[in-house]
This record gives structure tokens, sequence and C-alpha cells, in this order.
């Protein structure tokens, strides 16, 4: 279980995290909703270990990611996408998939499991390159990218580029998944569809992921998710099952008049 306690981030005189308290089980899809600057991003750069809290702590299991640069986090199985982009257009769909998958496969990596490869005895070398290349090539299958693999990224649509960042997300298997506005720049139906594609990836019982999800789609997250917390203001004003906040004061304050 990831545990989020007593976070508070402050830039300068900012306080763009404010006492934030929350947990999030194995398996779970938790929506993250909040107006513009209310902290969500700031609370996902503290998760994934590119922000240190002014004071509290993350723990996975108990154990502390406060102190983990991103890096050491990713290898605990929690695994970030950005606001934008970030994918190089000259390479194909395969290369870029794989340089997401590749350097993580070193020794010590917690959360790829048994692997194949190492059954076959294969020299180490190589049995990177072929593990690697078999992660990115499942992962691109599971998000509808088979038929694309030696495309250019600058050859795919918007939603398609989307698609490869969950699949290069999703190559290594984590555990939680942290997504920041997946849908930015997206139409209905295409935000619609990725929500949903992502949410089936999420509650496959041969690779179950939890979900972070940051999504200004209001009805979209709180279908889909079981949890939801709001945020303002850096802080949680409420935390409960999805159609619970759905009908709640605190999301008719923030967004009724608003969005
Ligand atoms: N690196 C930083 N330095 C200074 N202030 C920051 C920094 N990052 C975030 N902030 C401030 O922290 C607050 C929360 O910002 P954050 O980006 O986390 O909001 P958000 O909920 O992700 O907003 P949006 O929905 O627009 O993406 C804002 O007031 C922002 O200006
Ligand atoms: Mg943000």
């Amino acid at each position: 279980m990831l545990e989020v306690s007593a976070i508070t981030m402050k830039f300068g005189g900012v306080t763009a995290l404010d006492d934030v308290n929350f947990r999030v089980e194995d398996g779970e899809v938790l929506g993250v909703i909040g107006p513009n600057g209310s902290g969500k991003s700031t609370l996902i750069n503290v998760i994934s270990g590119f922000y240190r809290p002014t004071s509290g702590a993350v723990t996975l299991d108990g154990a502390s990611l406060s102190h983990l640069p991103p890096e050491r986090v990713r290898r605990e199985g929690l695994v970030r996408t950005f606001q934008n982009l970030r994918l190089v257009d000259e390479m194909t769909v395969l290369e870029n998939c794989l340089a997401g998958v590749y350097p993580m496969l070193t020794t010590g990596y917690g959360f790829v499991g048994a692997s194949l490869a190492s059954l076959l005895g294969l020299p180490v070398a190589r049995r990177r390159a072929w593990e690697a290349d078999l992660l990115a090539r499942e992962a691109l299958h599971r998000v509808d990218l088979e038929h694309r693999l030696n495309d250019r990224v600058s050859e795919l649509s918007y939603a398609e580029q989307k698609r490869l960042e969950i699949a290069r997300s999703i190559a290594l298997k984590p555990r939680y998944l942290i997504l920041d506005e997946p849908t930015a720049g997206m139409g209905v139906d295409e935000a619609d569809h990725l929500v949903r594609m992502i949410v089936q990836l999420a509650r496959d019982p041969q690779q179950p992921m939890a979900l972070f999800l940051v999504e200004h789609r209001l009805e979209l997250v709180l279908d889909v998710s079981d949890r939801a917390i709001v945020m303002d203001g850096g802080r949680v004003l409420a935390d409960g099952p999805a159609e619970e906040i759905a009908v709640s004061q605190v999301v008719r304050d923030i967004y009724v008049g608003g969005e």
C-alpha cells in the first residue's frame, strides 16, 4: 500500500501542499481532482521523488520513499507520466518504448518478476536486449499499437502518441501508475477512449496496477475510479468512494459555475 502522510511542500512563501494525507491500495483506481493550482502535479512530483517534501513522508508498504531519487522510486514500481508528452519524434514507436525499458533492466530491478530470459540462460547483455524487446512489444500490443512498431513518432496521431507514452509506462509492469492529466489536449471522445483504455489495463487480472489519475474531466474520472480525492489550495478537501464524491457538496462548491 502507498501511503502519503502529513506531506507539506513549500516553495518560498507558497504552500503548494498543506498536510496532505491519503492511501492508495494495490489495484485501486484513485481519481484526483481539483482546480488549477490546487497542488495535483506537485503531489505527483513528491510521490515520484522529483521533489523532496518540506515535511511528511511517502511510504510503500511502510518503507519510506521520500528520500529516494526518481529512478529508485521507479524501481519500487511507481511509474509516472508528465503533463506534456516526452517522446522522441525521429525515433520509431518501438525504439521509443525500448528507450524507456532498456535502462531499467539492470540487476536488482524490483518489479518485472522472474523473467523467461533468465530461465533460458542467455548471456546478460543479450538477455537484457531480448527481455526489453519482449516487454516493449507486449506493452505496445496492449495499447493497440502493434501495427505501428516501425513508424516514426512524428507519423502518429496525437492520440496514438499518448497511447505510446502509456505503453512505455506500463512496459515494466508497474505496481502504481501515476498519470498527470493524460487527456490534456484531446477531444471528448478521444479522452474518454484513452481513460477507459488505461483503466481497463489497470484492472487486467493478469497484470493489475493501481492508478493515481489526475484528470480534469470530472464526470469521466469519477465514473471510472474506485475512490477519489478532491484537492484545493494544497489540501485534500474530500476523500471517499467516487460515487459519493460525485454528489458531494465539496465538488459542487468547487465546480458548479466553475469548469
Ligand atoms: N517549482 C515550483 N516553484 C514554485 N511554485 C510552484 C512550483 N510548482 C508548483 N508551484 C505552485 O504550487 C501550486 C500548485 O501547483 P501545481 O502545479 O501542483 O497545481 P495543479 O493542481 O497541478 O494545477 P494544474 O491543474 O494547472 O496542472 C501553484 O500555486 C504553483 O504556482
Ligand atoms: Mg498540474
